[in-house]
């Protein structure tokens, strides 16, 4: 078990008695022992005592022998605590015999349904739905592996207004040329061009209504032309996140046209509960706590005036039957922040409607926007928005150079597997290093550097803990004594014991930051502790010892990667 977390467990019930109320003791590893609590000088003044008495006190009640060689009282009032060697190494040992690296598959699993991705036919995906993508892949990991039923939603947009120019245009273009265009990834100039002549052309526009309307009634050719429409941007779909190492596949997509026939019900069950107001011809929901700048109460439109359903309604019947017939009691949707009303106003008005109560509960994982090194919403030299698949290509494109920079021996095909995994993990890595709701400047000098908080520093890390392993020939003996004696040895044996904690705390976060933070400290601690710590020159024990360090390290970083979707390669 992490050791912060033992020794709060150790000191709480001991602050407690002495303080007469719940404290929380503030365990921090020390410079001048191995932990640290610092919380007897807070308490000082409420008890009237002195820090060092009521230091002193703690010391005297907690049970502390079976973990710390040392315990004592030191400068103004600190708790200091030191853990015994053999105690440390029995813990390690532990952790390295484990499978699972000290985090137990869960004991209250529950259904989670994770809404993400969610691009719209016919349309380029951009870099929001890279984000998307990325970070609720990383939730699909994460849940998964601590044996949550996961339930993977890409909730595409493939229904609506749009969809009449859009087959109008197909029509005119011809199926051939059509499927064409958009197999090949040229969703934008599909819908520009019938975007334009929507605009440009009454007749055209004519035709697009008649269009809407004869999909909306289920018309047998309409429906034909739509789903051609849908099924080839998927493919294209399909393609991006293949080159992403992404785990949705075609079975995930659940569009916004598959809850089409629920609208209805769902509408007038909110009528039903009285939750629906006419508002300027539109019905809407009104829930409390929502009003604009001027204090109005704000609408959510569930079915607009000329009849038609929109998003809101798609959500609201969406998430009914997540929780309703999925059984989900989590619901997790990774959509970028300025959907953040959006998402809350569909949650109240569930909530008012019985459909989303504990222990269910609904989650907005909201991001910020990808930069560009200007500071400005990324943009590509041409000044259109940046289409992913040339954003990924590029990543690969210069992660393989790199390689072969690095290392020119590679042959071709180890340069590229090379190339696609740090490539590809330095864009996951970047999306998911620093704080989600944030904005980041996409800066590939910085993402692709082998010596910052980067993915190829820590895929590095790992080869060099594969590439020890190799050239120790011998195999890890998994029952080897571990022995701890120096700082560097000693610090890593730390950061190894802290993996269970970040895993439980992230699951419940969901902020991926916190794992790719401990990812980094535990590859800088491995360095060094490569640094001073001879490995292969060491003898007998000591160097089983170290051997079983280093690879239980490399496992360690190499299950947080997988949960990020970043994979290792063996050698860089
Ligand atoms: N298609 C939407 C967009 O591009 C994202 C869908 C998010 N999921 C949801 N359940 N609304 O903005």
């Amino acid at each position: 078990m992490d050791l912060e977390r033992l020794l709060t467990d150790r000191l709480t019930p001991a602050f407690t008695a002495v303080a007469d109320g719940p404290v929380d003791p503030v365990v921090r590893r020390s410079p001048r022992a191995d932990f640290q609590s610092d919380a007897a000088l807070a308490l000082a003044r409420r008890l009237g005592r002195s820090p060092r008495e009521i230091a002193q006190a703690v010391l005297d009640r907690a049970v502390l022998d079976d973990v710390c060689a040392t315990a004592e009282v030191s400068g103004p009032g600190f708790v200091n605590l030191t853990i015994d060697d053999g105690a440390l190494a029995g813990m390690v040992a532990a952790l390295a015999a484990d499978d699972r690296l000290g985090v137990p598959v869960t004991a209250a699993p529950e259904t989670v349904v994770v809404d993400y991705s969610g691009p719209n036919v016919a349309k380029e995906m951009h870099v929001g739905h890279l984000r998307s993508t990325v970070i609720g892949d990383a939730a699909v990991r994460l849940l998964g592996w601590l044996g949550h039923r996961v339930v993977r939603v890409n909730h595409l947009g493939d229904w609506g207004t749009p969809f009449g120019m859009l087959i109008a245009h197909l029509v005119d273009l011809g199926e051939a040329e059509a499927a064409q265009e958009l197999s090949i990834g040229d969703l934008d100039g599909f819908y520009q061009a019938a975007r334009s002549k929507f605009d440009a052309d009454p007749a055209f526009r004519d035709r697009a209504r008649q269009r809407v309307v004869a999909l909306q009634g289920g018309d047998p050719e309409t429906r034909r032309l739509w789903r051609l429409l849908v099924e080839q941007s998927q493919r294209y779909f399909l393609t991006v996140y293949q080159l992403l190492d992404v785990t949705l596949t075609e079975g995930d997509f659940r569009g916004e046209s598959a809850y089409d026939d629920r609208l209805g019900a769902v509408v007038g069950d909110l009528d039903r509960l009285g939750l629906l107001t006419d508002s300027a011809g539109a019905t809407c929901a009104f829930p409390p706590g929502f009003t604009g700048r001027d204090g109005t109460p704000l609408p959510l439109i569930v079915r607009k005036g000329d009849g038609g359903y929109g998003y809101p309604a798609t959500d609201l019947a969406a998430l009914r039957l997540r929780t309703g017939e999925l059984g989900a009691t989590r619901l997790l949707y990774v959509v970028g922040l300025p959907q953040r009303q959006h998402f809350a106003m569909v949650f109240a008005v569930a909530g008012q409607a019985g459909w989303l109560r504990p222990p269910a509960r609904a989650e907005h994982l909201g991001f910020g926007s990808v930069l560009g090194p200007d500071g400005r919403m990324l943009r590509s030299r041409t000044g259109e928005s940046v289409k992913l698949v040339d954003l990924l290509t590029e990543a690969v494109t210069r992660a393989t150079a790199l390689a072969r920079t690095k290392n020119p021996a590679l042959d071709e095909a180890d340069a590229a597997e090379i190339g696609r995994a740090v490539g590809i993990g330095a864009v996951k890595y970047a999306d998911l290093v620093t704080d989600r709701t944030r904005d980041y400047v996409l800066d590939w000098e910085r993402m692709l550097a082998l010596d910052g908080n980067t993915a190829p520093y820590l895929q590095y890390a790992y080869a060099r803990t594969r590439s020890v392993s190799r050239r120790a020939g011998t195999a890890v003996d998994p029952d080897a004594r571990v022995v701890l004696t120096a700082p560097a040895e000693r610090a890593l044996a730390f950061e190894l014991l802290g993996f269970a904690t970040v895993v439980h705390e992230v699951a419940r976060t969901m902020e991926f930051h916190q794992l790719a933070g401990y990812l980094h400290r535990l590859a800088t601690r491995f360095s060094a502790f490569y640094e001073r710590c001879p490995v292969l020159r060491a003898d007998g024990e000591l160097r089983a010892s170290r051997l079983l360090l280093t690879d239980l390290t490399g496992r360690t970083l190499r299950q947080g990667l997988y949960l990020l979707g970043i994979r290792t390669v063996e050698r860089m």
